[in-house]
């Protein structure tokens, strides 16, 4: 009887990168997110041809970092040094669940040991790591179960995380965080000026890319695939953008009045999703405020590839002296900066990267953002306050402070906390509904025309 080959053979040839190299990659991205840097930016100092590769191997070691790490204390009860402990917990998360596993197991294991020998800073420990890792493989079942006593093994997040969703979402937390370890399909946003969703599903099944409607504009794609090569990318058919993060724009623009152009300010614009969304939508005089320089050329960048324009101006929202010229705003749209809590399945690392005290933090600037821009608004005006946050500090109570606080503020109907939903494969949804949606809160605040606060 012949071997099951592995999953996937790790090859030396010149053309493919061996995978010990890419597991070391993938330890060194886990160092920088233990040490407080975001994915993104670690991954910029990733040698750009073993980045694709890492970035895959990253973004499932951080999906299943609690358990690896829970693994690794029953292997170990004292940690190694760092960057032995990181390879270890790559390994681990890899490896931990075979059905879920990219490469088989057992090529994992001696990829691992490889990747230990093969530098300086770990090959002290190389076989501190083969025994650690032949022992996982040979009571793999016994040591999992042993885990699952652990609630950051079991739903891999921080435990302040579990605690915090449980509390704010009491009938709904564990679907919450399963939904975060679940991976992101790749949804765009069919700018309706161009195409039409129908046509451009149309176009893709051309192609032999399989894929199907999401609420009004966006179309959700069966696997993901490289953006730039989608049709009409250059001629601007499209824009990549969430399900959930879709309905800001038509929510401001529906509570405006129609007809003459509109002058709408959009806070924390960059990198400017939401801005060409309201470009897109309507014929108006849209300001595109960011307080990141950097972020604020994306903002550039994208308008340009999809024929829009928006004053962009860098600036800080919450002191409009520098950069408001003194006329009230029909709308505001405040996306305003937030712990990202409902954006995990997207950016794995965001749990890890978090400390509790961020909620407060942010929630303070938050409610300093909506008190300023506030005064900005015409009186009939409209604001939508919204974050791609699930905790209800960013969300509803933030909200409810505010409206406390301002009289001539009136909530108006609003999708509320939007939590993240992902479909079960072959459940039959009408085509008009979503299916699938990042986690979001989305406010529509109207102002009275008698200014009486
Ligand atoms: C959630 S992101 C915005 C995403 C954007 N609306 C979109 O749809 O593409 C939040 C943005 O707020 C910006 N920001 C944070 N604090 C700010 C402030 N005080 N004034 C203006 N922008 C700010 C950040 O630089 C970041 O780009």
């Amino acid at each position: 009887m012949q071997n099951k080959p592995p999953k996937q053979i790790p090859s030396a040839s010149p053309t493919q990168i061996p995978l010990w190299r890419q597991l070391q990659g993938a330890a060194s991205l886990l160092m920088a997110v233990r040490d407080g840097q975001s994915m993104t930016a670690a991954l910029l100092d990733v040698d750009s041809t073993l980045r694709p590769g890492v970035q895959a191997l990253g973004f499932h070691v951080l999906r299943w970092l609690g358990r690896a790490e829970a693994l690794r204390q029953q292997l170990a009860k004292r940690p190694p040094p760092p960057e032995a402990d990181a390879l270890l917990c790559v390994a681990l998360a890899l490896a931990w669940n075979e059905k879920d596993a990219p490469y088989s197991p057992f090529v994992l294991v001696d990829q691992a040991v490889e990747a230990a020998k093969r530098s300086e800073a770990t090959t002290h420990q190389a076989s501190f790591i083969n025994g650690c890792l032949r022992r996982f493989l040979r009571e793999r079942d016994a040591l999992v179960s042993k885990t699952d006593a652990n609630p950051q093994a079991v739903w891999n997040h921080p435990q302040w995380w579990i605690d915090r969703v449980r509390k704010d979402h009491p009938g709904q937390w564990q679907t919450i965080l399963r939904a975060n370890n679940a991976k992101a399909p790749l949804i765009l946003r069919i700018n309706l000026n161009k195409t039409a969703v129908a046509q451009y599903i149309r176009a893709l099944a051309a192609i032999d890319i399989e894929a199907s409607r999401v609420g009004e504009q966006g179309v959700i794609l069966a696997t993901a695939t490289s953006v730039p090569s989608l049709p009409g990318y250059a001629e601007g058919h499209f824009s990549v953008q969430d399900a959930a993060a879709q309905l800001a724009a038509p929510l401001l623009l529906d509570a405006l009045p129609v007809g003459g152009q509109l002058n709408i300010l959009d806070a924390c614009a960059a990198p400017g999703g939401k801005t060409a969304h309201l470009l897109e939508l309507g014929n108006n005089a849209v300001t595109a405020l960011d307080i990141d320089a950097r972020r604020c050329e994306r903002i550039g960048q994208n308008l340009e590839r999809l024929g829009l324009q928006a004053r962009i101006v860098v600036g800080d929202a919450a002191y409009p002296g520098p950069w408001w010229d003194g006329q009230l705003f029909d709308g505001i749209l405040l996306d305003a900066p937030c712990t990202a809590s409902g954006v995990v399945r997207r950016h794995p690392d965001v749990r890890w990267l978090r400390r509790p005290t961020d909620i407060a933090q942010l929630s303070r600037i938050q409610a300093q953002l909506l008190q300023t821009l506030w005064q900005l608004l015409k009186p009939g005006g409209a604001m939508v306050y919204c974050t791609c946050s699930v905790f209800r500090a960013e969300g509803d109570h933030q909200i409810q402070t505010f409206l406390a606080h301002h009289t001539d503020a009136r909530l108006m109907p609003s999708p509320g906390h939007l939590l993240p939903q992902i479909t079960a494969p072959g459940a039959v949804i009408p085509d008009n509904l979503m299916r699938e949606h990042d986690g979001f809160y989305y406010a529509l605040l109207q102002k009275n025309q008698e200014h009486s606060a």
